[in-house]
């Protein structure tokens, strides 16, 4: 049984709803129970469900209007019809119309169990086609790997905001695994049986983000053909990723704080206000308490996002991490007959590398290098990294990390902080010359939006003929 599912019963008569409503609740179902189709297209525009157990004669409205409005408003939402065994010719047609299953009165309890498994099942299934299939971007799963201390401490921090409920913010540079971690702490939350949503908030255009957020209906917009389910809807019950949160605009900000603060959308174009319970984790490389200065960034949505923040630390702060993780991917991508590995030398130009691009950057230098290293060993030549970002010591273990005093410590984060600037806008610079100043190349190389780019691009003030 999918623990917590909610059902709706749709019957009109009160005795069948009670007798079933107490059954299933001492199964652990969540039950409401409208006595008319009319109630249950109200309660379905006002509340999500997982199924419908579904009478066809009614009242006012019918099952099968009820299964019509379904279909096309709220489709992953599973219908078992309740019939007659008179009423079997409407529940064939019902099951052609897109319900799941028919059970005819009286109904014997463990089929009608099996039956909602079965359907809660396919709804399941029907969730997840639904998320690949939508405009945004969803992995699969990996593993973090490291054990230096700054990554297992951010590791059990992970682990300990998992198991809360509230929204989190992951900050770090890019490439630095921000998404791995969301992904994380989902599959260790209580959500994890429901889904994982991913919403990248620059790769699309304002009103597109909202529709896909929160859904639209039917005319909202000229290509608002047919209503949409919003994913906060879809991920019901789970977690939504909002990643590059920094990008969001601010006239779609205080919709996500009042979804935030209360759980409450509405569609585009919809009157009615909707619920949704998901956990929100959002990311960002900004530094949002400067965007918020900046007036860039709501400063309300800001504290009810980072109720807990977790800093991914760069990979040059990693120390033997970068040898852990080079090894790693040289194994996942090199092929077993022909096993590739990085010679001394090799790997001490690795450990005094900076990384601007981190673990991402990381991964492609290896992929790059078992292409064009011509045996099985790899040479410093084969990373073909750039001269302009190296240091003269080798990366700080998180031992040495740990002998520098506070004030130390401080100075060296300062420097780093501005020469990294400075390096990011050298490194793009570069990026853009190379590619002719062809943003969509640029953005693709560079592992970032464009939007990302245009914004790197204002920032520094960087010129074509320069
Ligand atoms: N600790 C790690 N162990 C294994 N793989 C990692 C680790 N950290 C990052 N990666 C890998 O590096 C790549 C980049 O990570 P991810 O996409 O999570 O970074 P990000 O911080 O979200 O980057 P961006 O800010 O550019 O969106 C991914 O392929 C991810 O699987
Ligand atoms: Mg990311």
């Amino acid at each position: 049984m999918k623990k917590n599912s909610r059902i709706l019963i749709v019957d009109d008569d009160e005795t069948l709803c009670y007798l079933l409503k107490e059954e299933l609740l001492s199964e652990g179902y969540t039950v409401d129970v409208v006595y008319d189709g009319k109630y249950a297209i109200d309660s379905i525009k006002n509340k999500n469900f997982d199924l419908l157990l579904l009478d066809l004669q009614m009242q006012e409205v019918t099952g099968e209007e009820v299964l019509n409005f379904i279909k096309s408003y709220a489709p992953n939402l599973q219908v078992i019809i309740l019939t007659a065994k008179s009423e079997m010719r409407v529940a064939i047609e019902c099951i052609k119309k897109g319900a799941y299953d028919f059970i005819s009165k009286p109904y014997d309890f463990d089929d009608l169990l099996l039956t909602i498994n079965r359907a809660l099942e396919h709804k399941d299934l029907l969730v997840k086609n639904t998320i690949l299939s939508s405009k945004v971007d969803q992995k699969v799963s990996s593993k973090i790997i490291g054990e230096g201390k700054q990554i297992q401490h951010t590791i059990n921090l992970a682990l300990r905001a998992a198991k809360s409920d509230s929204n989190i913010l992951l900050e770090g540079e890019t490439g630095t695994g921000k998404e791995l971690f969301a992904e994380f702490i989902h599959r260790n939350s209580e959500r994890c049986d429901k889904p994982f949503v991913i919403v990248n908030c620059a790769s699309l255009p304002d009103q597109l983000i909202e529709s896909e957020l929160f859904g639209h209906e039917k005319g909202a917009f000229t290509d608002a053909k047919a209503p949409k389910q919003g994913l906060v809807e879809i991920a019901d019950g789970g977690t939504l990723f909002l990643d590059e949160i920094g990008e969001m605009s601010l006239t779609l900000q205080p919709k996500l704080l009042r979804f935030l603060e209360n759980g409450e959308y509405r569609r585009v174009g919809g009157v009615v206000t909707l619920k949704s319970n998901v956990r929100v984790i959002g990311a960002t490389n900004k530094n949002l308490i400067e965007e918020s200065e900046k007036k860039n960034f709501r400063r309300d949505l800001l504290f009810r996002l980072n109720v807990i923040t977790l800093t991914i630390p760069p990979l040059r702060d990693r120390g033997d991490d970068i040898l852990l993780l080079a090894n790693h991917f040289l194994a996942l991508k090199s092929s077993v007959r022909d096993p590739k590995r990085l010679s001394k030398a090799a790997e001490d130009t690795l450990m005094r590398y900076k990384f601007p691009g981190n673990v991402r950057e990381l991964q492609h230098i290896i992929e790059r290098a078992i292409i064009f290293a011509e045996g099985n060993i790899i040479n410093p030549e084969e990373l073909n990294l750039p001269a302009a970002y190296f240091s003269s010591s080798p990366s700080k273990t998180d031992h040495n990390y740990s002998t520098f005093t506070e004030e130390e410590d401080d100075q060296e984060e300062q420097q780093a902080i501005k020469s990294l600037d400075d390096m990011e806008m050298l490194h793009i610079k570069k990026a853009l010359d190379f590619n002719n100043w062809n943003r969509e190349n640029t953005a693709r190389i560079l592992g970032i939006s464009q939007k990302t780019l245009y914004s790197k691009i204002l920032k520094y003030n960087l010129k074509q003929y320069e």
